[in-house]
């Protein structure tokens, strides 16, 4: 833990200083922000799914969509963003100073272990260069390996801030409260930085993805990162309202919230999230539901124009805390329950590359994971498609620790290499073969063919699960 604390303290140094190199490299030549394909490059505006309906008697639109309304909830694939509130975020700088105030070195083994690998790194991001990018265009990578390896002085700054904790601590306190530059967070911690809730909702995004800290031992705000390396966003109060507002000012949407990663004590956060969603999404007047709720968990999940009907149009998902809330009410589902996150089987994969190889393997066994869940559950899990490749500032202490580039940095980067073409092959090679996608969910959603692909995907739905003599 202590070494893991350290780690994390020293750990900004470190992001800054790839953050350099990586400007500085960039700057000598603008087109090294890593080789992207070109039209997975390409800015697209998102659709709006909202199109106002002037004739009142046309069929009900599900979400923007009248094919889709007959489909069970589960049979329809549902578009979403990866941690949708990771925007105008804030680094928790007390929590930093506090553990590593706590913290006891055991600094020289740190060291010792970064001048190790420190060349290993080099020459993998020296190699990724390479490959992605033409037989001329190497002496660029080669100023990268020289240059990556000239600063093993990180190595060093390391150990100094780590030996000398106290002092150290107080200083990156003030440092940390005045000096992180915005751009830092935007690059590592915003998902979704400029697109808020509201937007996100606006602009046709159905399910969303929250995860929370703790803050003052009773708090749940929302938030990116853990540990000394998380940054703070909102209280849920303002996001839950603006949700209500839309869903009560919109009653033909359904929408899905996901709470999935956590930093801080799992009870007192689950309890407080429950309580919260039961403040807003509960009508404390009539006592009526927003959120959807089933009593025997062997009952087929209804339709969107049931939900829509019932006005039941949320459905609320816990991950890891499910099992720690109290009194858990019915409506609250259970991710390991309902669906496989891709994210189990492409959680290491740090390009795009990798991200295809794992979809296309683990797509490759669908007979065998049908077969293995219809044993486990008596049914088909869901599987997701969570089109995103990691570079989070954890992902960055494994990397260097596993020796293993980096990689491009930024999460901006990351994302448009992934959500254009990558997500369409995605796409073809995984749907066919498994009978139900859940959400397909990604950062940075007004740069890629979301929208496009879940299009797609509802248009096959509604083939699969209700035949083709339907129109369109
Ligand atoms: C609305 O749609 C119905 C059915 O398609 C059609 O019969 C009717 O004329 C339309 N009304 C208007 C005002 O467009
Ligand atoms: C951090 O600590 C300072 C001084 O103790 C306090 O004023 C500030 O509110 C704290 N910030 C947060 C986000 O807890
Ligand atoms: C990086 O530089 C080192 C030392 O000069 C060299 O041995 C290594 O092959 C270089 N890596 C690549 C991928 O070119
Ligand atoms: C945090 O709150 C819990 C219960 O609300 C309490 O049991 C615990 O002692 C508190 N911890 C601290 C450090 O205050
Ligand atoms: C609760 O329901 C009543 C009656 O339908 C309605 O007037 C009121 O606006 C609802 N309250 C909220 C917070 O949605
Ligand atoms: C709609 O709501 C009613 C009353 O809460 C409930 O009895 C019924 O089962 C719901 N319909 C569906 C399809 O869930
Ligand atoms: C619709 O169904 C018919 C007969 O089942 C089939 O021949 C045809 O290819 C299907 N069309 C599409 C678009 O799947």
């Amino acid at each position: 833990m202590d070494r893991i604390r350290c780690y994390y303290t020293i750990l900004f140094i470190l992001i800054i200083q790839i953050l350099l190199l990586y400007v500085n490299l960039s700057q000598q030549n603008p087109s090294l922000t890593f080789n992207i394909n070109k039209r997975d490059a390409q800015a697209v505006t998102p659709n709006t799914p909202n199109t106002p309906n002037i004739n009142q008697t046309v069929p009900l639109k599900c979400n923007g969509d009248a094919t889709i309304c007959d489909l069970r909830y589960d049979q329809v694939t549902h578009p979403g963003t990866h941690n949708s509130a990771a925007y105008d975020l804030v680094f928790d700088c007390n929590l930093t100073v506090r553990n590593c105030l706590n913290s006891v070195s055991v600094c020289s083994k740190q060291y010792a272990q970064c001048v190790l690998t420190y060349g290993m790194q080099c020459d993998a991001q020296t190699t990724v260069c390479k490959q992605r990018s033409p037989q001329w265009y190497h002496w660029i990578c080669d100023g990268f390996n020289k240059t990556c390896r000239s600063s093993n002085a990180l190595c060093a700054a390391w150990n100094a801030v780590c030996t000398n904790t106290d002092r150290v601590c107080n200083v990156w306190g003030n440092a940390c409260q005045v000096d992180i530059p915005e751009w830092v967070l935007t690059c590592f911690w915003d998902n979704n930085p400029g697109y808020p809730v509201l937007r996100q909702l606006q602009d046709g995004i159905r399910l969303f993805d929250f995860d929370t800290c703790l803050v003052n031992n009773e708090t749940a705000v929302l938030c990116h990162g853990e540990n000394p390396v998380r940054a703070l966003g909102g209280e849920l109060d303002p996001t839950f309202k603006v949700i209500l507002d839309f869903m009560n000012a919109n009653p033909n949407e359904v929408i899905t919230i996901e709470f999935g990663d956590i930093d801080g004590d799992a009870v007192i956060i689950s309890n407080y999230i429950q309580s919260k969603l039961a403040q807003y999404f509960i009508n404390q007047t009539t006592g009526h539901s927003l959120m959807y709720s089933s009593a025997d968990p062997n009952r087929p999940w209804i339709t969107l124009r049931e939900m829509i009907n019932n006005n039941t149009r949320i459905v609320v998902f816990f991950g890891r805390i499910y099992n720690n809330v109290q009194n858990r009410q019915p409506w609250i589902f259970s991710t390991r329950e309902w669906f496989t996150e891709s994210f189990s089987y492409t959680g290491n994969d740090m390009t795009a590359e990798q991200l295809v190889n794992s979809f296309n393997g683990y797509c490759a066994s669908s007979d065998s994971i049908i077969q293995s869940d219809m044993q486990t559950y008596g049914r088909v899990r869901w599987q997701t498609i969570d089109d995103t490749v990691g570079i989070l500032p954890t992902n960055i202490e494994d990397a260097l620790r596993m020796g293993k580039s980096p990689g491009p940095i930024c999460l901006q980067d990351l994302a448009l290499t992934v959500n254009f073409d990558v997500l369409k092959n995605i796409e073809a090679y995984c749907f066919p073969r498994f009978p139900y996608f859940f959400r397909v969910r990604l950062d940075h959603y007004w740069q890629s063919s979301l929208f496009e692909v879940v299009k797609k995907m509802n248009q096959q739905n509604v083939i699969k699960f209700l035949g083709n003599t339907t129109n369109t």
